[in-house]
This record gives structure tokens, sequence and C-alpha cells, in this order.
């Protein structure tokens, strides 16, 4: 099989390490380091969770970079309220002994990116956060960006939102870097996919699923049941989204998703609407072309809809050691 070369960026979070397992170890993905941000909770407790996790996976060898504390514009707003006080489900896993790579994000990014693009096989980066470290990267190290395979990122949504009425938590908690983003995919011509809240919801895993992943009973098997209950806890319902690990499988599984390419722009200012992904699906290229804004340069894959059980299959059975 041949492997994707990889590097998520994270706010580790509940998803995130849902994420952070498949990426680790699915043999289809080559994860070649991991950068980390504030978001959902703050940038310290994001790094120890997300040491823990690839500790788990057995993963020591994958680099760790320490990112940006904050967004560029905007104080940090967490949401623990979700994904635990830890932001990692308040398992009470003892401190890892991993420690982080002695690069910051944006250098380890930009090494990982070059040294991928010289030996001819670029890396898919995918952000799951508030894309700050992405931003910053194209502004200090715009050679290293433009050498990107791809962008798949978790972000946005066409028709669905959370932080507020009208945004995502991720763009909304760094509208600027969204936006500083979409314009440098646009200017260095890298392919960008948003999986956006659209398709988020829909791979899930029941309390069943749970069950069958604790008999397994394998360190990685029991994180990955503990970090789903807990959600299936706090939502009080019996089938619980992957979330972000959904961004890593549509890397493995791309025909479970739809997707339609459109010009996407990210809302700064608006009472109601800042961060909001403003996905263009107009249908007659007249109103396009007489448009006073002029369309957005930018060209997204926009996941619009999925094969949640085949994306959640596809995830359990990697958690649970079923795929080598
Ligand atoms: C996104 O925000 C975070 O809570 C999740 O980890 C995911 O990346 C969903 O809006
Ligand atoms: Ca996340």
């Amino acid at each position: 099989m041949q492997r994707i070369p990889v590097v998520l960026d994270v706010d580790t979070g509940v998803d995130d390490a849902c994420a952070l397992l498949l990426a680790a170890l699915h043999p289809g993905l080559d994860l070649r380091a991991v950068t980390c941000v504030g978001g959902n909770a703050p940038l310290a407790d994001v790094v120890r969770n997300t040491l823990l996790v690839l500790e788990t996976a057995g993963r020591t060898d994958v680099p760790v970079g320490v990112g940006a504390s904050r967004p560029l514009l905007e104080q940090p707003v967490d949401a623990r309220h979700v994904h635990g006080s830890d932001g990692m489900a308040d398992l009470g896993m003892p401190a890892p002994t991993l420690e982080p790579d002695a690069r910051i994000a944006v250098d380890l990014l930009r090494d990982t990116v070059l040294a991928a693009a010289e030996a001819g096989e670029p890396v898919t980066l995918v952000p799951l956060a508030p894309m700050t470290n992405i931003a910053l990267l194209a502004r200090v190290h715009p050679e290293a960006f433009a050498r990107i395979g791809r962008i798949f990122f978790m972000g946005g949504g066409a028709n669905v939102s959370n932080a507020t009425a009208a945004a995502e938590f991720n763009v909304f908690h760094d509208p600027e870097a969204a936006a500083v983003v979409l314009d440098a995919c646009a200017a260095h011509e890298v392919p960008v996919a948003m999986y956006g809240l659209d398709v988020f919801y829909d791979p899930k895993v029941t309390d069943a699923d749970v069950e069958a992943l604790r008999a397994v009973d394998t360190p990685v098997a029991r994180l990955a049941a503990d970090l789903i209950s807990f959600h299936h806890r706090r939502f009080a319902n019996d089938g619980a989204t992957i979330g972000d690990a959904g961004a890593v499988a549509m890397l493995l599984s791309p025909g479970a998703v739809r997707t339609e390419r459109r010009p996407v722009r990210v809302e700064l200012s608006g009472t109601w609407t800042r961060g909001r992904t403003i996905v263009d699906t107009r249908d007659w290229s007249g109103d396009m072309a007489h448009d006073p804004h002029g369309v957005s340069p930018a060209m997204v894959e926009v996941a619009l809809e999925i094969d949640g059980p085949r994306i959640a299959r596809l995830w359990l059975d990697t958690v649970a050691g079923e795929v080598r």
C-alpha cells in the first residue's frame, strides 16, 4: 500500500485524540509530525494530551511541535465544556514521558514540508484546530507553504454552525488565520479541502461499538473507548461523532465523501456572523461575474455529504488493531 505522508495540526481535544490515533496507526498513513495550537484547551494541556496519545499509540518517533497559544487577533476561548477540564475527557492519565521537539511549530512544519517535497512525496497537511500555526507558516516560511502537497482542514460549514449561530469553532476562534490560509492556498496553488460541520457529526460510534472496543483490551482500544464514552455521557446519547478523525479518514476513503469545488471566503466582520465560512453555491456564472465583491480566489473542495457508517467503521477497525 502506498502510504500518504501526513502532518496533523491539533488542539487535542477528545476528537483530535481520535484523529491522532487513526493517523498514528493506519498503515495507509505515514505520520511525519504533529503541531499543537491553543484551541479546545490551553496550549500546555493540548501539548500534554497530544504526547499522551502518541505514547499510547507507541509512536514516540513522531516529533511534536509547540505552536501558538492564542489566535492572531482574538483572545483565546476554549471548549472545555465539550472536551473536559483537561481538554481530553478527564481520564486521569499520568504525565507523558515523551518531550516536545526542540523546534517551534512553524519551524517543524517548514522542515517536514520541505524534506518531503524534496523527496518527491509532498505532505498532506491536516489542520484540525484554529489555523493560527498554518497562517504563521504562510507568513514566516512562505517558500515552505508553497510546497505543501495539499491541505485538508476541519473547520467551517456551508450550512451548519456550532460556536455561534453563524460560525464553526475552529474558524470562529481565529478567523484571520483561516482567511490567511485560504488566501495563501490560492496564491501558491495549494489544493485545499474543507471537512466542515455539514459532515462532521455523521460518522458515529455507538455504545455497542464502545463495548466491543473494551473487549479488545489493548491500551489503544481502551483509550479510544474512554474518549467516545466521555462524549456519550456528556451529551447523554449513545452515538458520538469521531469528529476530527473523519477528516483524516477522508484521506483514506475519499469515495465515502461527496465534495463540491466552491469559492470560499471567511467573514471577518459582521455583528453576528464573524468567523462564518461563506461557501459560494451560486450556480449561474453570470451572477458570479457581476458580483461587486468579485469571486473568492480560494477554490475549495467542500465536503457536503458523507457515508458516516463507513468512515466510523474505518476508525473502529483501526483502533481495534484490525487494520495493520
Ligand atoms: C472543531 O472544534 C473542536 O471542538 C473540535 O476538536 C473540532 O476540531 C469542531 O467545531
Ligand atoms: Ca480539533
